[in-house]
């Protein structure tokens, strides 16, 4: 199949959507939970997230354009400027995809979706507390994107919490804290750990076509 651009315009929205929504391949697969001002905590599914450097630690991901009903994750984050990001694992996704639905701002999703809030000492937003993998953020820049709306927003890392289980061979281990993947907005993958190889030198790429 040959999609040109306007067999991609013409596709129904729907069509369209699922479709562009999975051309990527495997996006992460992330819980954020925030807080506002009033102390009601919030907690939902985003697949944007993505390094952006290590050092200082800066990770960001897309808030699509912002509603009556859709956006607490970001006014939370400009309210308080921390929140976290949880890695969801097989155990509870189900759990984690109810996150998406649009919920009013004073029903707290962990309530709802039958997740637990988790708090460490001196960081206001809520981890979630069935992650095994999860990272506390302060917001540090937002990059408005006018062309579609939507908005980048980027955070340094200030705690990291990783089990045992992740973190074997001077590596992280996905398959070892059993992460997941998402593909559009409504399939999960697990995964397994394919190969791993060390850092590139030039003088010790094979000749391939020789
Ligand atoms: C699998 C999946 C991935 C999603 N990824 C994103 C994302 O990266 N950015 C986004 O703005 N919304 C994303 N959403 C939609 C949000 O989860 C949804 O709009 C949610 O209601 C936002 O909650 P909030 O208003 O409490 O911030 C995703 C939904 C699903 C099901």
């Amino acid at each position: 199949m040959h999609y040109s651009k306007k067999d991609i315009e013409n596709l129904d929205r729907i069509t369209r959507l699922k479709i562009i929504n999975s051309v990527t391949g495997i996006k992460p697969a992330n819980l954020i939970g925030s807080i506002d001002c009033e102390g009601r905590t919030n907690v939902a599914i985003f697949s944007s997230v993505v390094h952006l450097g290590s050092n200082p630690a800066f990770l960001g991901f897309i808030s699509r354009p912002r509603t009556e009903d859709v956006g607490h994750t970001y006014s939370n984050i400009m309210e308080n400027e921390v929140y976290t990001i949880n890695h969801i694992h097989p155990e509870f996704v189900k759990n984690a995809h109810y996150t998406s639905g649009k919920f009013d701002k004073e029903v707290s999703e962990f309530d709802r979706c039958g997740l637990t809030e988790e708090y460490i000492e001196g960081f206001k937003a809520p981890f979630v507390k069935e992650s095994n993998f999860k990272m506390g953020l302060r917001f540090r820049e937002k990059i408005e994107i006018p062309i579609n709306g939507t908005v980048m927003i980027i955070g340094e890392v200030e705690d990291l919490i990783i089990p045992k289980t992740a973190y074997t061979d001077d590596d992280i281990n996905l398959e070892g804290s059993n992460g997941i993947g998402i593909s559009g907005l409504n399939t999960y993958y697990s995964l397994t750990k394919l190969v791993r190889y060390p850092y590139v030198r030039l003088e010790e790429v094979p000749e391939f076509f020789n």
